[in-house]
């Protein structure tokens, strides 16, 4: 009987891995989406054209994601983050964000898991996935750790303004460019950090891989562009005339990301930033970073 759900699982996981191989090799032989036409007709921000940005209000719930708050901030999700079903965000992830229909369903799936819901049935609030150390982890590159803030719906601006300041990567047109290496040495700061000030910190290989698959999404659904991640970053928003940098008929296949989720993982090294950090350590007693 214990062995039954693991294997359920495992099977399951097989297949989607194996339909996202698929996918990706459709991907490679499929021509891309027309540029403004990758949000899909008849989805909301079609044409670029998002519906009313209304930021959270008292008693909304809102999670460590950005990119789920911005969903509820302009009502593509209810705007209250409250009674959702995983169905409904693997279908608002994979239209507005352009993830391949594999990858929305693994990652809601692999949420209902954490938090012991069934993904067919159940609902869930936001604040819900928020469930330390499910997905939500310690040294987020957005959020100031579960020990010093209990909430986690709100981003962190010194943080965030941080991140958007290192950026060092410059296009053709001159958009500047925030780039893999930019989020691994933020992410090598981040860990080191809260490894020196949290005295709960804790960051197992899986939780170190979501990190670096979280932030990646900034390099490739966003592209990078510090002019979009402004708004989305601080604001929450999607900015007008926005949409998703890819442009694959199938989307972001959970294959084609690993290579730079790879890449920014590989790139942190903690012990650069290791002799920083203690040195800014507030005090024996746990106190928030102050410089962070
Ligand atoms: C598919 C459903 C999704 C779920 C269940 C989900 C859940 C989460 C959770 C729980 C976190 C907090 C992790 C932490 O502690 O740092 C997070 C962070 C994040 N997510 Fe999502 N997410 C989803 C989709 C997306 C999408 C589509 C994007 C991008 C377009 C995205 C971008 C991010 C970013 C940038 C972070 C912040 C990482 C950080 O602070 O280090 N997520 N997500």
């Amino acid at each position: 009987m214990f062995l039954v759900t693991p294997i359920a699982r495992a099977i399951q996981d097989a297949g989607v891995f194996s339909w996202d191989f698929g996918l990706t090799l459709i991907n490679f032989v499929t021509p891309s989406r027309k540029v403004e036409h990758v949000t899909p007709a008849g989805h909301p921000g079609e044409g670029g054209k998002w519906p009313e940005y209304i930021p959270p209000k008292e008693g909304d719930s809102r999670c460590s994601c950005p990119a789920l708050n911005a969903l509820a901030n302009h009502g593509i999700l209810p705007r209250d983050g409250k009674n959702i079903s995983f169905p409904e965000m693997t279908n608002t992830v994979r239209a507005t964000y352009n993830f391949s229909p594999t990858f929305s369903f693994f990652v809601p799936n692999y949420a209902a898991r954490t938090l012991n819901k069934s993904y067919g049935k159940d609902r869930f609030d936001l604040a819900d996935l928020d469930f330390h150390n499910g997905i939500e982890h310690d040294a987020s590159l957005l959020r100031e750790d579960y020990h010093f803030v209990k909430d986690q719906g709100k981003p962190h601006l010194p943080f965030v303004r941080e991140l958007l300041d290192s950026a060092s990567g410059k296009d053709k047109e001159g958009n500047v460019l925030l780039t893999p290496a930019d989020l691994s040495r933020f992410s090598s700061k981040r860990r080191a950090e809260s490894r020196a000030n949290n005295p709960e910190f804790s960051l197992d290989l899986s939780h170190k891989m979501f990190g670096s698959s979280n932030a990646s999404t900034l390099v490739t659904i966003f592209g990078g562009r510090i002019s979009d991640l402004e708004s989305f970053l601080i604001e929450e928003r999607l900015p007008e005339g926005w949409e998703s940098r890819i442009r694959e008929p199938f989307g972001l296949t959970i294959a084609s990301f690993q290579p730079t989720a790879l890449k920014v993982e590989f790139g942190i090294d903690e012990s650069k930033y290791t002799a920083e950090a203690s040195s800014t350590v507030a005090g024996e007693s746990g106190e928030p970073n102050p410089a962070a």
